[in-house]
This record gives C-alpha cells, sequence and structure tokens, in this order.
C-alpha cells in the first residue's frame, strides 16, 4: 500500500506511522520548575544524536511539564526506561498537574545528580545528565507551526551501574531496555548479535 503524509489518507482503523519507525529509544526524562518541584514522563520521540560530546533530542507534541520545565531551567537528566521498570514507566506517563511529583506517584527515588539539578531516578542503571542548547519548532505540512517541540540536550554526565559493566563493556541483556513501537506495544531488548562493518 502507499499512503499521502500530509494527507494521512492511510485507510486503516489506526495510524501505521509509529509502528513503521519503531522501536524507539525511550528517554525518561527528569526534570524540575523553578521552585525545585520534580517531575518526571517517557518520551520516545526521543535519541542519541551525536557522540563526543554526546547530544540527545527529544520531542513533546504538545508543551507539555517537561519542556516548560526544561525552557525555565535549561537541565534535564535522560533515565534508562527498562523492562524490570516498565510499570513505573508508565506510571509516569499519566496526565496529572504540574505540582505532581511522579517520583512519588510511580513510588521511584530520587537521586542526586552530578552536574544538574534535576534528580536521576535511583532505580535506573543509566541517567544521562544533560544541558539544553536548542528548542526547535516543527512545521505543520501546511505552511504553519505544529505545536510539537524539538528540544537538543548536551550530556554532561552519565551514570552507568557497574553491575551492568561486563570486561568494560556494557552488556545490554543485562540492561533490559525497553522501547516503544506503535499502538500499545513495546520491545525489550533481550537478544543481541554483533557485526563487523566493511573495511572498503
Ligand atoms: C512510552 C511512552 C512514550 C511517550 N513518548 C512521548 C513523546 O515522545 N512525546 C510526547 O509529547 N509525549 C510522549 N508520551 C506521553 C507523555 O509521557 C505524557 O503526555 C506525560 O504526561 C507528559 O508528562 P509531562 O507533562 O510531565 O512532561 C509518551 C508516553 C509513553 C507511555
Amino acid at each position: 500500500m502507499f499512503y499521502d503524509g500530509l494527507k494521512n489518507d492511510h485507510g486503516l482503523p489506526h495510524d501505521p506511522l509509529k509502528q513503521l519507525v519503531a522501536p524507539r529509544p525511550i528517554g525518561w526524562i527528569s526534570t524540575c520548575n523553578v521552585d525545585g518541584a520534580r517531575n518526571l514522563a517517557p518520551y520516545s520521540y526521543f535519541n542519541l544524536v551525536g557522540d563526543k560530546p554526546g547530544i540527545v533530542m527529544f520531542s513533546s507534541v504538545t508543551r507539555k511539564h517537561t519542556l516548560a520545565n526544561i525552557e525555565a531551567t535549561g537541565e534535564f537528566v535522560c533515565n534508562l526506561a527498562t523492562w524490570d521498570l516498565r510499570e513505573a514507566v508508565n506510571r509516569t506517563s499519566a496526565p496529572v498537574a504540574g505540582e505532581v511529583d511522579e517520583f512519588e506517584l510511580a513510588s521511584l527515588t530520587p537521586a542526586p545528580s552530578r552536574m544538574v539539578a534535576p534528580p536521576r531516578v535511583a532505580e535506573s542503571p543509566v541517567a544521562l545528565e544533560c544541558t539544553s542548547f536548542q528548542i526547535l519548532d516543527l512545521p505543520d505540512g501546511q505552511g504553519g507551526e505544529h505545536p510539537a517541540k524539538v528540544c537538543f540536550g548536551l550530556v554532561v554526565g552519565v551514570h552507568i551501574d557497574d553491575r551492568a559493566i561486563i570486561d568494560g563493556r556494557v552488556d545490554a541483556t543485562i540492561l533490559r531496555p525497553i522501547a516503544r513501537l506503535g499502538y500499545m506495544d513495546y520491545a525489550v531488548v533481550e537478544t543481541v548479535f554483533a557485526m563487523e562493518r566493511p573495511t572498503r
């Protein structure tokens, strides 16, 4: 089948697009507002887009608390969403008021970060402390502006649970990250294979 990307006339009962770019990693993003109140929510329009230095991005499809906090403070932490934490990750996506601390809502432990003010999730085996350097508006495809914005962050601090480091390498089968597919579906990393790149 083929459909027009702007008309979105796929004719299927559910929009297939998110299932077509999958799996998408989940940035489980902790922030604070200007008064220091904590916020935590998952974002699967998320990825690492550069290294040395590490650069991450995520997209907020409307102006949510995470984006508002980053606009105000310039800081965030991307915690790794894992199989063991899947229920807590989902819980923190609830559309609750800005005053609600999702660490408390999901019975998670805030651990102090080293380089930024927002805490990391102590239960998560990986956390990337970030400072935001650009927030981009997105087009709506009709000459206007979409409510979505993409936030880019510089990775200024990296936490890794030592138990996930085996022979000097971080073992993905120990971390077991979860990722978003389309619909209400997720994937979990359980099988890993390696391939050498061609030299010419
Ligand atoms: C796994 C998962 C991934 C999500 N990814 C996104 C995303 O990429 N962008 C977005 O705007 N909302 C996303 N959401 C919805 C937000 O997590 C949800 O709207 C949340 O309430 C936002 O919280 P905040 O207002 O505290 O930032 C996702 C939800 C789940 C469960």
